[in-house]
This record gives C-alpha cells, sequence and structure tokens, in this order.
C-alpha cells in the first residue's frame, strides 16, 4: 500500500480552504493508502502563539480531523511534538538545505515584503523541517495546496541530496495537488486566498462558524458586474471562486454543469446555493465535532497514533545518523 502524509498548522482555526485544499482529500484518501496524518505544532510556533489560545486549536484541530472524517482505525493521526524524530531530523535536514534554497522560498519572501519584522530564524528554516516530516514516513504523495507545492518540490532536492551523499536513504516523495480547490480564495477579496490571518474575518469561512454566520460570508461575496455564473478564474475571480466552492463540496460537480444550472439566475439565487451547501457541510462537520470534544476519543487517537509513528521515525532517524556518521558504533 503506497503511504501518504500530511499535517495542518494548527494556528488559528480551521477553514473552508483547508478544508475543500487538504482535509477531503485526506479523508477521500485513507482507504486506498497508509495516511499519516499530524498536526504540525512545531511550524507553528514559527510565529508568535499565544499559550492559551495554542492549546485549544490544538484540542479543535484534532476534532476537527476526526469531525472531517479520518477515521484513526484507518489513518495514523499524531502531534508533532508526541514524535521527537521530527525535530531532530530537521535539523539534520536543516544542516543539508543552502541559504539559496531557503531564500527562494515564497512563503518568507511574502511575509519579507509586506515589512513584517522580526520574522523568527524558526519560519525562516521551516521549509527544511517540513521536509523532515515527510521524509521519515518514506510517503509516496502529499496531498497539499498550491500554497505548499514548493515546499513539496525543496524535500524532493533535499531527498535526492542526501540520498547521492549517504546511499538510499530516503523515498522522493510527490506533492498531490487537486485540480479543484488546491487555492480558495477569500469571498471579500478574491485577488488573495482564504487564510487563517484574515483581519476582516469577512472572507474565511471558519468550520466552527455558525450557520448565520457562514451564510452572511458567502451573501456578501465579492462578484462582479457581469450577471453571468461562468467559470472564468481571470475576469470573475469571485464567481469563479464561489463555483470551485460549490464544485468541490459536490464531488467536483462540473463546472459546466453549474454553468447550466444558473444560465440566466440572478447571483443572489447562486449565492444562496453555494450557502446552502456550505453549511450543510458545516453542520455536518459540528455534529460530529461536538460528539468528540464529549468524549476521550481525542486523547485516544494521539496516544495510539504517537505510538505507531514513532515507531516508523525513530527507525528512520537511527538509520540517517548511522548512515551520517553521527553515531559511536561499538568495536
Ligand atoms: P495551513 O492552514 O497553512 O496549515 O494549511 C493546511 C493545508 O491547507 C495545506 O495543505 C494548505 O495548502 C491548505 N490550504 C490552506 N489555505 C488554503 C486555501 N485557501 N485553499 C486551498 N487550500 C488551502
Ligand atoms: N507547511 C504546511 C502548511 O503550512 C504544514 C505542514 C508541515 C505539512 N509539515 C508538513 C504539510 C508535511 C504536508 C507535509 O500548511
Amino acid at each position: 500500500m503506497k503511504r501518504m502524509l500530511s499535517g495542518i498548522k494548527p494556528t488559528g482555526q480551521l477553514h473552508l480552504g483547508n478544508y475543500i485544499g487538504a482535509l477531503r482529500h485526506f479523508v477521500e484518501s485513507q482507504d486506498e493508502f497508509e495516511m499519516f496524518a499530524f498536526i504540525a505544532n512545531l511550524h507553528c510556533i514559527t510565529v508568535p502563539q499565544d499559550p492559551a489560545e495554542l492549546q485549544k486549536n490544538l484540542r479543535d484541530c484534532v476534532a476537527l480531523y476526526l469531525a472531517c472524517g479520518l477515521d484513526p482505525k484507518k489513518a495514523t493521526i499524531f502531534l508533532q511534538t508526541d514524535v521527537p524524530a521530527h525535530a531532530q531530523l530537521g535539523y539534520i535536514m536543516c544542516c543539508h538545505t543552502y541559504l539559496g534554497e531557503l531564500n527562494r522560498m515564497t512563503q518568507f519572501k511574502d511575509k519579507q515584503a509586506h515589512g513584517e519584522t522580526n520574522l523568527s530564524g524558526g519560519l525562516y528554516t521551516y521549509p527544511s523541517l517540513m521536509a523532515a516530516d515527510i521524509l521519515l514516513y518514506d510517503a509516496d504523495y502529499v496531498p497539499v495546496g498550491d500554497d505548499q507545492k514548493q515546499h513539496v518540490e525543496l524535500t524532493r532536492d533535499l531527498a535526492i541530496r542526501m540520498n547521492n551523499r549517504y546511499g538510499d536513504l530516503f523515498k522522493v516523495p510527490e506533492p498531490l495537488i487537486a485540480k479543484t480547490g488546491a487555492r480558495i480564495m477569500s469571498l471579500s477579496d478574491p485577488s488573495k486566498k482564504m487564510s487563517k490571518s484574515d483581519e476582516t474575518n469577512k472572507g474565511c469561512i471558519y468550520l466552527l462558524d455558525t450557520e448565520k454566520q457562514a451564510r452572511k460570508k458567502v451573501m456578501s461575496a465579492v462578484t462582479d458586474s457581469l450577471a453571468n455564473v461562468h467559470f472564468d478564474p481571470e475576469n470573475q475571480p469571485g464567481i469563479a471562486n464561489l463555483m470551485q466552492i460549490m464544485s468541490s463540496l459536490q464531488n467536483d460537480r462540473p463546472f459546466g454543469e453549474i454553468e447550466q444550472e444558473f444560465a440566466g439566475r440572478g447571483y443572489g439565487d447562486f449565492k444562496r446555493a453555494v450557502a446552502d451547501e456550505v453549511c450543510a457541510k458545516l453542520n455536518e462537520i459540528q455534529g460530529r465535532y461536538n460528539e468528540i470534544l464529549a468524549s476521550d476519543v481525542i486523547e485516544t487517537t494521539l496516544k495510539d497514533g504517537a505510538a505507531k509513528a514513532g515507531v516508523i521515525a525513530s527507525a528512520k532517524l537511527a538509520k540517517v545518523q548511522k548512515a551520517i556518521g553521527m553515531e559511536i558504533v561499538s568495536k
């Protein structure tokens, strides 16, 4: 069985972009692949966090993984810091990453370009840690949204570099980027991606939004004056984004079908239909989320997940350390 691995940072609340771009693919893949899904709590402290809020987000994040349909009997679900090999191999990967490579990473460059000050060293070297996350498990595939593709490509380069230098250590992974929904845009500004760091709070639908909040955000989504439900991301980015959301929530329904259904009808009708679809999904997720929070399934899931992941990760770390010559081998 091929192996698949992905992680999500527990910064802020998970949103519809995370669900459509990443989580739903984890769920769809868990029968076909050996799935590893982890909460990237080392990655999230690359930017300042409020401790109490972070702690709450961690629980919510696990609960939402499960509520979205990840099944701990099929997938290995764990917290990154419960498996210390991530930080250990992360450091080793960092020592094999060139500054030029880190300088090319657009996520860091964007933050710098926005004039953000006091960016941390951890944020800069984060792609090396992400490479370790993936390579520890010999993952074949890494399902991520569009913004993470560059990091998975760097992971491939690092794997090849280390394999050349030290012998066959790592499987070279492939990113899996969905055709639809890999980049869900903000509802209030369709030129930006839907993100946890949405200051206005109008463009991002959180998985734990109330029905009223979610509906209001969809109904006030920025569109255009062409009055035509047509998939044209260049000229009608707002409508194209709503179509992506609808299509993804309806099992990747073809855009042509959506265009036909709403031909000659106003944007109001279309937005109401998108809002219905979004609210139905949120209702389903939140129903399960509340049951999960009231049970002890989070604790047992993480304990079992860390045990399973830990065995694989420590064996790989030991192999790497030995290959590099970092161990004393007894005579
Ligand atoms: P993050 O919230 O940055 O930790 O992202 C977790 C996962 O969700 C990654 O695979 C991202 O690529 C994906 N993701 C985040 N935002 C979006 C978005 N607006 N559209 C699609 N996928 C997204
Ligand atoms: N960097 C990813 C993000 O910001 C999260 C992540 C960390 C990840 N390690 C990973 C994703 C390994 C896939 C595989 O969304």
